[in-house]
């Protein structure tokens, strides 16, 4: 059977545990999977893709079935073309996820009807976070412990508790 690479796309800006959970569940399904920063034009970010990047690679990097990568200025659905992957991996954390989540997968669909949307219940104890309210935690002095890997709450504390 050939390879089933899938894409697991995001801003991650940063990538929380919630996120480290949907990856490590989604190497039970699939053979390889590409953790890509992509950029969602309705955000501003606190990290560069850089590094976004970087980050991705500390937590990650000794898996050899997860690679860590970016695209700008493209279709998600043409980068996981590019990439052979046949499925796109989203983590539904509430109902209200599922609109948008649903939007964006018909979207892809209708680009691409050989690009499936795989969705994964995030887990009940990290449904409630979001990348906005850690920065918000992290910005006034507040932890991050079960929501952070260390190496993350590190730079972003750097980054955020600035001035
Ligand atoms: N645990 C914790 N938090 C989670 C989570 C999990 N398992 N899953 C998602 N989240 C949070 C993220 O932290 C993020 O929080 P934030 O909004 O406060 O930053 C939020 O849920 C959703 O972000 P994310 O999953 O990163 O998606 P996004 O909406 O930022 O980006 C893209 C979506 C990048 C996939 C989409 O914009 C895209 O495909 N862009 C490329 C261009 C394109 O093809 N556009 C057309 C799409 S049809």
């Amino acid at each position: 059977m050939a390879n089933r690479i899938a894409i697991y796309p995001g801003s991650f800006d940063p990538v929380t545990l919630g996120h480290v959970n949907i990856i490590e569940r989604s190497l039970n399904m699939f053979d390889h999977l590409i953790v890509a920063v992509a950029v969602n034009s309705s955000k501003q970010t606190v990290l560069s893709v850089k590094e976004r990047l970087d980050l991705l690679e500390q937590i990650l990097g000794s898996n050899n079935r997860v690679s860590v990568d970016s695209f700008t200025d493209r279709l998600l659905i043409d980068y996981a073309k590019s990439k052979n992957a046949a499925v796109i991996v989203r983590g539904l954390r509430t109902v209200s996820d599922y609109e948008y989540e649903f939007q964006m997968a018909h979207a892809n669909r209708k680009l691409d009807p050989q690009i499936d949307t795989v969705f994964m219940m995030t887990e009940s104890h990290y449904s409630h976070l979001s990348s906005t309210l850690i920065k918000e935690i992290v910005r006034y002095g507040g932890s991050c412990e079960e929501m952070l890997d260390p190496s993350v709450e590190k730079v972003l504390k750097a980054k955020l508790q600035k001035s």
